[in-house]
């Protein structure tokens, strides 16, 4: 548990910190109605979920379940404990802390110890690095042709080929065994039941700090100098340091003067690129990026320059960052380092003045990808040609935005020396395709869902729902003058199928703006071809079917059961998560 706070004081915070204008700094607000919508900042989506009740103060996201107040949302998003994001919203609004009592937790107490073991352990790999007995370690740093102020900048050290030098210094300092091993700095081997013994985890390696942009040294990375199969040994998850949450460097590049990230692999590019003058450059610590990892990037910059080692495995990687980075809306583009593997080799070969050419000559991600594909194949040849050509008219389709998808049809068209129709064409072509595909996943995801949700025998709950729900769209369809009444007693919420939800609302929508057109017409745009085929099947030349005030009502009365029947099974069959969350959609529809 962490500290506690007075009532009144966290109030009187949560008044200060209006959760809308929080919000509104980390993620771009969407008012719709009375309700305020965000694409949610924890997940990736590309429709708002993320839902702000301004009354209440709360934030929900139905994507991703995650919820709660102003502190929760700091907590979450800056990556803090609770008392953390009082103190960090305090802060902001100039509110004065009350004095601590004698509530501090265990753990922020731990967190405590731990920052200030690694501020020592720093301090003391350093000056072993600088004696004699780190005469093989500076020696190693200075062949890699880094300059003193560097070493000193980064705070690199070394880790003396001993068990127990650093374990010896931080008990003399006072931290007993539970708190080094709550360090990560050592490990621990068991002999027999009960007797446990801890030693140094970094023994005969350089030392990197890894520091936040607090400037805490929550870990270390270690480099051996020989031929250890583990080139690089980091410290293991600990109460400071969670994999995938940090950049490396990130302190330093974020005061940089240096427009935009660059983003690259590990520790001596970084320090390399640093050192050459470009003190914008984080590295993402030797796990695979993660979309926490993008967001950190986009709090500090929204402009990055991917700068991965030019090897087939950092090649791979890049095409997993681009998305990750693109998916949280940083521009990237993708600097591809020729004639060495990685920026710090290429540094070191070419000098400072050929890296800043590479940054100006930079690829934005789509000719990045055209560019990969393009080297795949000898265009020379006819059929390579063709090939190359399909796989770049996939690329295309499947890019979304239309004026983006044009300008490089158009561009890829003169490269190719080809008809820039006859590419539009097999574009367009592959965009309908891909569109069907989805469709039919997410028919048949939905589908399955509700096959899951159903016990063996009451497959008919299914189709009962899905006739219900033809039933309502074939009545906006063919008889408009009733949406008015449909729309007081269902919501699209009490749609299963996505498709017929959109459907729903669509119609309704196109029939209060214009009711004098025939409903499907004026949503054409809005839907795809397939879509407009389905709802035509349902659109009678003659009003082949009669209505009226009262069977309307069964109609909508009917979708209601049907729906709270499927839920009823939802709930019993899923697992406890979709059980939580279709409850917290049920509740909301109370309200
Ligand atoms: N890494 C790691 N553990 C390993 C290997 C790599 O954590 N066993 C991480 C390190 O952060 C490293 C980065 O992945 O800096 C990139 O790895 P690699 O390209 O192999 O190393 P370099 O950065 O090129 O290291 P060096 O130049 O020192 O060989
Ligand atoms: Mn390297």
């Amino acid at each position: 548990m962490s500290r506690r706070f007075n009532e009144d004081f966290l109030n009187e915070l949560r008044a200060r910190c209006d959760l809308e204008t929080v919000v509104s700094k980390y993620a771009e607000l969407k008012k719709r109605g009375n309700s305020i919508l965000a694409l949610c900042p924890f997940h990736s989506e590309k429709t708002p979920s993320f839902n702000i009740n301004s009354s209440k103060q709360l934030f929900y996201c139905f994507g991703c379940g995650v919820g709660g107040d102003v502190i929760t949302f700091i907590m979450k998003i800056e990556n803090l404990s609770y008392a953390e994001a009082v103190a960090f919203l305090a802060e902001q609004v100039g509110m004065d802390l009350p004095p601590e009592d004698d509530y501090e937790s265990k753990t922020s107490s731990l967190r405590k110890r731990i920052l200030e073991m690694n501020r020592l352990a720093a301090r003391f790999y350093h000056a072993k690095l600088l004696s004699d007995e780190g005469t093989q370690a500076f020696e190693y740093l200075k062949n890699r042709a880094l300059k003193d102020r560097i070493i000193v900048r980064f705070g690199l050290g070394y880790s003396p080929d001993s068990w127990d030098s650093l374990t010896n210094y931080l008990k003399s300092e006072g931290y007993n065994n539970e708190e080094l091993k709550a360090s990560g700095l050592v490990s621990v081997s068991r002999k027999g039941v009960g007797s446990e013994k801890i030693f140094d985890r970094f023994r005969n390696r350089v030392m990197f700090p890894i520091i936040d942009q607090r400037g805490n040294v929550i870990g270390f990375g270690g480099r051996t100098m020989g031929d250890d199969p583990a080139k690089y040994l980091n410290t293991s998850e600990t109460l400071v340091f969670k994999k995938g949450r940090n950049l490396y460097a990130l302190n330093f590049a974020k005061a940089s003067r240096r427009e935009g990230l660059i983003l690259c692999e590990g520790y001596m590019d970084v320090i390399s690129l640093h050192q050459a003058g470009f003190d914008n450059a984080v590295a993402g610590l030797g796990t695979a990026f993660t979309s926490e990892q993008a967001r950190l990037i986009r709090s500090v910059s929204d402009n990055v320059y991917l700068c991965y080692d030019s090897d087939e495995a950092g090649q791979k990687a890049t095409r997993r960052t681009l998305d990750i980075l693109s998916s949280v809306d940083v521009k990237v583009k993708v600097i591809v380092v020729s004639g060495g593997k990685d920026p710090d080799e290429f540094i070191k070969a070419y000098g400072a003045d050929s890296f800043e050419r590479l940054l100006t000559r930079a690829r934005a991600r789509l000719d990045y990808r055209i560019d990969t594909i393009k080297r795949k194949y000898q265009i020379e040849i006819p059929e390579e040609k063709t090939q190359c050509l399909k796989e770049i008219t996939s690329l295309l389709a499947s890019v979304k935005n239309r004026v983006e998808r044009e300008i490089y049809i158009d561009r890829v068209a003169g490269d190719f020396n080809i008809k820039k129709e006859n590419l539009t064409a097999e574009v367009d072509n592959q965009v309908k395709k891909a569109s069907r595909y989805k469709q039919a996943k997410e028919n048949r995801f939905a589908m399955e869902k509700l096959n899951k949700s159903l016990l063996p025998g009451e497959k008919s709950n299914q189709m009962k729902m899905m006739k219900a729900e033809d039933d309502i769209i074939s009545v906006l369809l063919n008889f408009p003058e009733y949406a008015n009444d449909i729309e007081s007693f269902i919501t699209p919420d009490d749609f299963v199928t996505d498709f017929k939800r959109k459907a729903y609302i669509l119609l309704t929508e196109a029939i209060k703006r214009n009711p004098t057109v025939e409903p499907l017409l004026s949503i054409s745009q809005d839907i795809t071809e397939e879509e407009m085929g389905k709802l035509s099947s349902k659109v009678r030349e003659s009003k082949s079917f009669t209505v009226n005030k009262t069977n309307v009502k069964e109609l909508c009365e009917n979708l209601k059961k049907e729906k709270s029947k499927l839920l009823l099974k939802e709930v019993k069959t899923f697992d406890d998560d979709t059980f939580k969350a279709t409850l917290n959609k049920l509740k909301d529809k109370e309200k």
